[in-house]
């Protein structure tokens, strides 16, 4: 593959060529290397053909691509969404002398079929062995697909979440052995529907400031988003072994704006630590049409995955507990410093970052002291430019009048499309009762950008398209009072490919 294109994400997952959609089979090994599966149709640059490519990395931004994992057996199957699990203890009986046997459980699709299947691998993920017996669930329906599994402790059986697109239901399945599966529960008609449930997720979170953890459920829902397409929600609440119980009858989006679809958390974490996902950064409203496949800019693939999230529960004033989504471990792949500064007030900047070679830019934004003043107010906005051709996007925070994340992608002219919304913005309510300080950081990468207030309390993502690279940055600040200020800092970020 060619990363070296101007549309070509430079600390984002991107297949070589082809076309990419959801993430699959996550987990971390113990070597602690991590590895990412993802649906695959490496023979053409639109949806189809579905195969599971393989990259690994050791930081979850800087990648190396391996074989293709998992291939069709013929022209009218395809490998679809699944999970990973490592099976340490043997439990499947497929490795008598090893402790890092690799199982996928994935949906294998037919014309008229959608079934689970199992295949295992001996050599740590890189190659799999499909499984006699399957499919290890059968089905009558073409409507059942995207198994994710954990292992529960408490009863020692493997638990998986499988959805039931079309009935907007989420099956719960246990197994002692990963072979032979029993429907325990199902979770249905619950949240925004859409038109199908997809991609189930399931999986225990830390509370901050706390030794509690709570039991989140992730759902895709495409088409019938809010936006239009694809999206994703979460609701949180405990768990039996056996069924889910929501605190209540909220749903939260996980992103305020179009691209972030499919997000599946890494296995096996540990419920003491952040959970990490990977979500496939695109919408099936566009998604097999945007320019970066192979015309005048684009670079001979289509999707990349967004960077790494973080994960934990916070309990926020008012909206009470929310699925915090931060950049993870973004420090990591920082390179030159372009700005820093910690005292901060009104006024604004502008940077040139033409000779940054990756065109990755990081930034954060602290502002702090605001509640000591009888009205709060305080923005910060920025514009990524291109000094060639004025294509910009723009973004922004403001306290007043209610707390507005926003980002507009429409000064952008790769791409015209009217699914391609331009402008977007969520409200974070965490700053109301607190001491008047709100955080704000954001990735810039080519042809992706992602936004988070407040460690994630809500994020933005978007993938936009110019026709010249994005090479100018100016953040301005307004309305603080005189007791505030504002620690402002932007970062290179280290080309991974
Ligand atoms: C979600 C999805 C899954 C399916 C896969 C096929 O984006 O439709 O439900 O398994 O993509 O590629």
């Amino acid at each position: 593959g060619n990363y070296e294109g101007s549309l070509r994400p430079q600390v984002h997952f991107s297949p070589p060529v082809g076309f990419m959609n959801d993430p699959n089979g996550m987990f971390l090994d113990e070597n602690g290397t991590y590895h990412l599966y993802y649906q695959y149709n490496p023979s053409e640059n639109v949806a189809g053909n579905q195969h599971w490519g393989h990259a690994t990395s050791q930081d979850l931004y800087t990648w190396t691509n391996q074989q293709i994992a998992l291939f069709p057996g013929g022209p009218d199957e395809g490998i679809f969404s699944g999970s990973i699990v490592v099976d340490s203890n043997n439990t499947s009986g497929f490795f008598p002398n090893q402790t890092n046997g690799v199982v996928a459980l994935y949906t294998l699709n037919t014309p008229d079929r959608q079934v689970q299947d199992l295949a295992y691998s001996v050599d740590g993920g890189y190659t799999f062995t499909k499984y006699d017996n399957n499919p290890i669930i059968g089905s009558n329906t073409n409507q059942f697909r995207d198994p994710k599994v954990i292992w529960y402790e408490p009863t020692q059986l493997w638990v998986m979440v499988v959805a039931y697109p079309v009935d907007f239901e989420v099956g719960f399945f246990t197994s002692p052995d990963l072979r032979e599966w029993t429907a325990v529960s199902n979770f249905t008609r619950f949240g925004v529907t859409g038109w199908q449930y997809e991609c189930p997720n399931f999986v225990e979170v830390r509370v901050e400031n706390s030794t509690e953890t709570r039991w989140v459920m992730l759902v895709s829902i495409n088409p019938g988003a809010p936006l239009g397409g694809s999206t994703s929600w979460y609701t949180i609440g405990s768990f039996n072994g056996t069924h889910f119980e929501p605190d209540d009858s909220t749903i939260q989006l996980t992103d305020i704006a179009k691209d972030n679809y499919a997000g599946q958390f890494f296995y096996g974490l540990g419920a003491d630590q952040d959970q990490i996902t990977l979500a496939w950064a695109s919408n099936w409203q566009y998604t097999n049409v945007v320019p970066t496949a192979g015309n005048e800019i684009g670079d001979g693939f289509r999707s990349a995955m967004t960077v790494p999230r973080g994960h934990f529960l916070r309990d926020v004033p008012r909206k009470g507990l929310t699925l915090l989504n931060y950049p993870w471990n973004i420090h990591s792949i920082v390179d030159t410093e372009l700005a820093l500064n910690n005292s901060f007030q009104n006024g604004s900047v502008v940077l040139d970052y033409s000779d940054v070679e990756s065109r990755a830019i990081y930034f954060e934004a602290n502002i702090t002291g605001l509640a000591s003043s009888d009205i709060l107010a305080g923005t910060l906005n920025f514009t990524f430019t291109s000094s060639v051709s004025g294509e910009f996007v723009r973004g922004g925070f403001s306290i007043a009048p209610d707390n507005n994340l926003w980002l507009d992608r429409g000064n952008t002219n790769g791409f015209d499309n009217p699914y391609f919304s331009d402008k977007f913005s969520g409200t974070a309510l965490y700053n109301e009762d607190g001491d008047g300080e709100f955080r704000i950081s954001g990735i810039v990468d080519r042809s992706i950008i992602e936004l988070f207030v407040n460690e994630g309390e809500v994020s933005g993502t978007s993938v936009f398209f110019p026709t010249e690279p994005l090479d100018i940055m100016s953040l301005s600040v307004k309305g603080l009072n005189e007791a505030a200020s504002a620690s402002v800092g932007v970062w290179a970020l280290k080309a991974a490919w």
